[in-house]
Order: structure tokens, then sequence, then C-alpha cells
């Protein structure tokens, strides 16, 4: 059976036809209706703007969808996930989406139970987020379709971002002018990683069409990678000087959710080049196109 566990399954005509799709379902949100699937929502970790964004997409297909209370299910009780995910799947569930701070457990629970069930990873630790990724090249293509044309810039937090993770896949799969990958030392990628490293936020902005900023991570950070915030702030805060350096058509983008007055300034999340909230909006119909794909190929 079909999951979606990351970017690099992915070739770069399925993510094209993905994008498609999505766009499609923006259009006309309520053209197919798949009311013999029902989706589990399984989120071991904080979500607002995930967990909605798929549960919307599935009720738009006419998708029964069923949010799991973590703290009342039986593995509170001990029970493992994977059993807890065969006892669903023994009721006829079929798409599971799974948040969890395991880094590789949706795929681990793929392979597991391949045959019975469709997976979907919303998050896996560190690791990666392959919605977010595809719902941020949504709106980059909406807005600036000649990717060979592009200057990507993602800055901040890199090392402890599944999503710049799967942002650097896939700007490899799909092909792009430049990835530029901007931060302090402490949170450069350790390991393989595409694009171009760099500390300087002005060598990273100048001239930039998109540029991605990051929250920075507390929660996943090992004591040394703590950074002196007020530091951080001064050096590399997207704030409307910073911003200058960029086109000045650059869209500005983030993941959510955002520290304002810290990674970002209020003036630049709200302001005209902001696309965070578009962002949002066409998570909806890309999570749609992503349904739609595990159970179709
Ligand atoms: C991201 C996540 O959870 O990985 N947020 C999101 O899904 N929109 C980024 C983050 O937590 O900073």
């Amino acid at each position: 059976m079909n999951h979606f566990l990351e970017i690099s399954q992915l070739s770069r005509e399925q993510i094209i036809t993905l994008v498609q799709r999505a766009l499609d379902f923006k259009r006309n949100p309520l053209s197919v209706s798949y009311p013999q699937y029902t989706v589990v929502n399984l989120f071991y970790e904080n979500s607002t703007r995930t967990r909605v964004s798929f549960e919307l997409a599935a009720r738009n297909l006419s998708m029964p969808v069923i949010n799991m209370n973590l703290k009342h299910s039986s593995e509170s009780k001990g029970e493992e996930l994977e059993d807890t995910i065969r006892t669903l799947a023994a009721m006829g569930i079929k798409i599971f989406i799974i948040r969890h701070e395991q880094e590789g457990l949706p795929k681990k629970i793929s392979q597991l139970l391949s045959n019975q069930v469709h997976i979907v990873n919303a998050g896996d630790g560190k690791h990666a987020h392959p919605s977010q990724a595809m719902l941020d090249i949504m709106t980059i293509i909406e807005q600036k379709p000649d990717l060979s044309q592009l200057k990507i810039t993602i800055v901040g937090d890199i090392c402890h971002s599944r999503v710049a993770n799967s942002l650097q896949d896939l700007c490899e799969i799909i092909g792009i002018k430049e990835l530029v990958l901007v931060a302090p030392k402490p949170w450069q990628p350790t390991g393989s990683h595409y694009g171009r490293v760099t500390t300087s936020l002005q060598d990273g902005l100048a001239d930039a069409d998109v540029v991605i900023g990051l929250r920075v991570q507390r929660e996943r950070m090992q004591t040394h990678e703590i950074c002196d915030v007020a530091q951080y702030r001064r050096d590399y805060a997207l704030t409307n000087e910073t911003m200058a350096y960029a086109k000045k058509d650059v869209m500005i983008m983030h993941p959510g959710p955002i520290n304002r007055g810290m990674e970002i300034d209020s003036d630049v999340a709200d302001g005209s080049r902001s696309f965070i909230l578009k962002q949002v909006e066409n998570g909806v119909f890309m999570r749609m196109a992503i349904l739609e794909h595990v159970l179709r190929s």
C-alpha cells in the first residue's frame, strides 16, 4: 500500500502532479468524495495547524475523521503504537496520520503494517515534515512559477528543523537556481544536506526571491546548542531592515508557529510580502492531494 513518508520517495513529476492536483482542489474543493475511507489523526506532539489542516482536508474529501484522544488511549496503559494501529485497522480504518517525536517511526510502522494501512507522516522528530514542504512549494509555484530562476533562502534553526530537511530534499529534486541555508554555527546542518550554508544573513538574503524563516525550536536543543537569544535576534531576525537585502517582490514565508519579535518582526510577518497565511490556506488543498495520492497510487 502507498504511504507518504518523506519527500525523497517522490519524483519531480510526482511533486508537480501533486501541486497541480492541490491547485485543482483549491479551485473546486468538493469535486471528489471518498466516504469509504476513515482517517485517524494520531498526534503525539502538539499541533494546531497541521492537525486541523489534515482534518479539513479529509472532510473536504468526505472522509470521516477520528481525532484520537491520546491521553485516554490504550497506549496510556502500555499498548504499543503498532498494536493501537492494528486494532484500529481491524475496525476497517485505512489511513493513519502520525506526528511523533521519534524519528523514523511513521516509516517503521509503514513497514510493519504495509499491506493493511496507509501511513502519512505529519512530522517525525527532527527528521521530516513532507506535507509542509509540499504546501510551501505549492505556495511558491503559485506566485513564482519559473523555478529555474529562484533563489530560496532558509533562515534560522536549520539543524533542528524537519521542515528545513524536507525543503532541502524538495529543492534538490525539483531543481531551483539556488538554495541558501543561513544559520549561526551551532544551528547549521551537521550531516548531509543540500544547499549552500552561510553564517551571513546579508549574503543569504541578497537578491533572494523567497525567504523562509524558522521557529527557534528550544524544545529540541541540547544544552551546547542553545544560542544567546538577544545575539541571535541582532544577527538573524527578519526585520524590515534586513529584508531590504532581498528582492523587492520577495516572498516571506514561515511554517509557523511564529515567535513574533524573535526570529521575525510583526511588521514583516503581517506585511504585504508575507505569504504565511497563504501557506496555511494552501495546506488544506495540498493535504487533500496527499490523501488522494496515498489511496490512488
Ligand atoms: C512545524 C513543525 O511542527 O515541524 N510547524 C508546522 O507543522 N507548521 C515547525 C515548528 O514546529 O517550528
